[in-house]
């Protein structure tokens, strides 16, 4: 952890002068856990409890992420789920992202992933209610437009559960891209294909150069943004969300201008925190209710 730069005692006194409702409705959170399991736990729990809480007629509209770290909040919520203390009977969901070219059956597309990790266990989800960007789509930019439209016949989404690339980028909205962007194609960078090469034999060249995704105003449009980030090499990431200028460069610092933001983290992606802010989210957690 980085050496301290803000003063405890603002620190202490902003924790003070904050009422309850400015913490919810207002503070950028972060929920710092000790470890990912337990910053999973805390996550699944989170949703279901916005799950359970929500009495419209008109469904809870969660947005979702493919990747590593959510794959624990998946375990859990599909837990709960078949041992009948969630209910996903009124859930619509909206992935974030979805490779170009990728056949549904391809087991790295992200239809396989997020049935093989997550639909295939909930026993009351609705296929109909779930929709993922279709990147076998002869007309991208349709496609596209019909996913913002449709999110936008729901009302909007209602929480958007992310991840984060080592770069910051968000969905895949890499370094630069604009922080009001919109859903449409996006190319990858060469950072983020060797990154996720893991997962495609360790070849770079055969992860697919572009992908269809939410922009960040899409993201951003959500009432609610949950975000993981886990790992010693989501650290940088971190401190740029968390601490740095609002820039297009991470794409991940535009949560500080969101009014739902949370991030929730384990210990591990806080070695570039500063000792204050680390310490500025533990103890206003501390009076917090989930
Ligand atoms: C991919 C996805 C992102 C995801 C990121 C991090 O690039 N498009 O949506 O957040 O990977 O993934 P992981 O959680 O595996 O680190």
């Amino acid at each position: 952890m980085k050496c301290a730069q803000m003063n405890p005692r603002r620190a202490e006194n902003t924790v003070l002068a904050a009422n309850a409702a400015e913490r919810e409705n207002n503070n950028m959170r972060v929920v710092i856990q000790e470890n990912y399991d337990k910053m999973c736990k805390w996550a699944a729990d989170y949703i279901a409890a916005k799950i359970k809480a929500h009495k419209d007629e008109r469904p809870f509209v969660l947005g979702l992420p493919t990747g590593s770290s959510p794959i624990g909040v998946y375990k859990e919520l599909a837990r709960m789920n078949q041992a009948g203390e969630l209910s996903f009977a009124n859930v619509v969901t909206f992935n974030r992202d979805e490779y170009l070219s990728l056949p549904h059956e391809h087991d790295q597309s992200y239809w396989y992933f997020m049935h093989d990790n997550f639909f295939n266990h909930l026993v009351d989800m609705k296929p109909e209610n779930i929709n993922i960007l279709n990147g076998m789509t002869d007309d991208p930019e349709k496609e596209c437009a019909d996913y913002e439209a449709k999110i936008a016949s729901y009302g909007g989404i209602d929480l958007f559960m992310g991840g984060i690339g080592v770069d910051g980028h968000i969905a895949f909205n890499e370094p630069y891209n604009s922080l009001s962007s919109r859903t449409g194609v996006r190319n990858l960078t060469t950072d983020t294909r060797i990154v996720n090469s893991r997962l495609f034999g360790n070849d770079p060249e055969a992860v697919p150069s572009q992908a269809l995704s939410v922009g960040v105003g899409t993201v951003f449009d959500s009432k609610e943004v949950l975000i993981l980030i886990n790992e010693h090499n989501k650290a940088r990431a971190l401190a740029a969300t968390v601490e740095g200028e609002v820039s297009q460069k991470w794409t991940c610092s535009a949560l500080q201008r969101h009014n739902g933001a949370i991030i929730t983290c384990d210990e591990a992606a806080c070695g570039e925190l500063t000792v204050d802010t680390y310490k500025y989210f533990l103890d206003i957690e501390r009076t917090q209710r989930l």
